[in-house]
């Protein structure tokens, strides 16, 4: 049996899989995020570790004797987010997350430096980690001097689970401070972030071993050791490790917290103009590209939340059927915007509201929306070559059948449902866990899932969801002069 855990941003969610890749168990703990100011994101570590205790103890409830056969565990976390440790590995502020913006200013000083995009592959956004150093720095000097590691939020509750400090490639390739084509820290960026290399934890590759399960951990959890833990990879990295996107033409297209449109490269090709995010893969030697958006299931959640409904309940008013474009245009800028803007300050908008525009109508222009800004990341990454003629579609939002056949339709592109997609980074990281464990070959592992059901383009509204891509493209440079901050 092996164990994946994913630390996402809503939840931690924990999945139980048997040697021959079978799921045999699934627990989810949620917590909380807290926006103290606009564009804060923060969250604090010890609820990802409250969680994850609980998740384990409903997964061995659901798993009975099996298990007892655990003999790996993997990890994938929400990315980019900063957990500052003091000398004695306590905690010294809340984790700031991938979706702050409140770093912009220190991420566009240090994107200004040319090293940053020639050794990091990567525009330095707001998110990111190196620019929240460098934030803390100078709003927390206090925090800041007691600093002794900076970790990634899977690499602190590894932390947890194993007494270990490491991380993996492809979570480490999105704080600015990693060589993304060597796979090394680069001083010269640590250097100009003012940072030091001993301030990281060691580097590994994502399906290496990272240690084990700590006599703690093995004795709360009623386990015998030892048992590996891997390192594991970044959410996006160990979604396609869980979905099998390891090679060119592979890809998935993920409406989680944040929309991903992901597509697995053969080779490290950075396009840092284009706001493509490339990355190091989970699996040694390689890497892949992604266009990211900051909201997506987040904006149904803050929709939801606006009208006193819960997500599910908006969802179910859109109905299954396509409809035509919405005369609605939402903007789903609601903190800021990576892909392909890079423009933290942009802020969301319903255009053309009307005094007969409902709750249906608005959560069907916010999914067209969101659809529509992952049609944004799909040029961007076809612009770097990227050739994807059909994709998985993955995460929360996947459940939704009118969400998809919008995605497909605005896409043009068959969008394939694998039957564990919902599992994705968790699955991935289950399969890290198996790899470190046993030595299997990658490629044995890290393969393909079946594929439930395929959602076609719908060619009775290309035309029209077209004309509609083409209204919401003109209205980001109308909404710019809006947003920001205001006199
Ligand atoms: C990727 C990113 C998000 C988070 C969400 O760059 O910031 O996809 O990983 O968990």
């Amino acid at each position: 049996m092996y164990l994946g855990l994913d630390l996402g941003t809503s939840g931690l969610r924990a999945v139980l899989m048997a040697a021959n890749g079978t799921v045999c168990a699934v627990a989810e703990q949620g917590y909380d995020v807290a926006h103290p100011f606009a564009g804060w994101s923060e969250q604090d570590p010890a609820s990802w570790l409250r969680a994850c205790g609980a998740a384990v103890d409903e997964l061995r409830a659901e798993a009975g004797a099996s298990w007892a056969a655990l003999k790996g565990v993997g990890l994938s976390g929400q990315m980019h987010g900063a957990v500052l440790l003091d000398a004695h590995g306590e905690v010294l502020r809340p984790c700031i997350l991938w979706n702050d913006t409140r770093a912009a200013k220190e991420a566009a000083a240090l994107d200004a430096d040319p090293d940053f995009r020639a050794l990091s592959g990567n525009i330095v956004f707001p998110g990111f980690t190196a620019p929240k150093l460098a934030w803390v720095a100078k709003h927390e000097p206090y925090i800041f001097s007691k600093l002794a590691k900076v970790l990634l939020p899977k690499d602190y509750l590894r932390f947890w689970l194993t007494g270990e400090l490491a991380t993996d490639m492809s979570d480490a390739a999105g704080t600015s401070w990693l060589d993304v084509g060597k796979r090394a820290w680069s001083e010269t960026l640590l250097t100009k972030s003012g940072m030091r290399l001993d301030q990281m934890p060691p580097l590994l590759e994502g399906s290496a071993q990272a240690g084990n399960l700590s006599a703690a951990r093995l004795g709360e959890w009623g386990l015998n050791g030892p048992i590996t833990v891997a390192a594991g990879g970044a959410d996006n990295a160990a979604a396609a490790c869980g979905t099998g996107c390891v090679s060119e033409g592979q890809g998935f297209v993920s409406l989680g917290t944040s929309g991903v449109l992901l597509a697995a490269r053969n080779a490290y090709a950075p396009a840092p103009e284009t706001a493509v995010h490339t990355f190091c893969h989970a699996l040694p030697n390689r890497w892949y590209q992604m266009g990211v958006i900051l909201s997506a299931t987040d904006a149904l959640n803050w929709l939801s939340h606006t009208c006193g409904q819960t997500p599910e309940a908006l969802s179910a008013l859109t109905g299954a059927a396509l409809t035509a474009p919405s005369s609605v245009t939402f903007l789903p800028y609601l903190s800021g915007e990576r892909t392909p803007h890079n423009d933290a300050t942009i802020r969301g908008a319903f255009i053309g509201l009307d005094i007969a525009t409902d709750q249906a109508e608005l959560t069907r222009a916010l999914m067209q929306g969101v659809a529509f800004a992952l049609r944004d990341s799909l040029e961007a990454l076809r612009s770097t070559g990227a050739n994807l003629e059909r994709l998985l579609a993955i995460g929360g939002g996947a459940q939704s059948e009118y969400w998809l056949k919008v995605l497909a339709t605005v896409l043009n592109l068959p969008l394939d449902l694998p039957r564990t997609g919902e599992l994705g980074a968790a699955l991935g990281a289950a399969r890290l866990g198996l790899i470190a464990a046993t030595g299997a070959a990658p490629e044995a592992i890290i393969t393909p899932p079946n594929i439930a059901r395929s959602i076609m383009p719908d060619p009775a509204f290309t035309a029209a969801y077209e004309a509609a891509y083409q209204r919401y493209r003109a209205l980001y440079p109308a909404l710019k002069p809006f947003s920001g901050a205001m006199p």
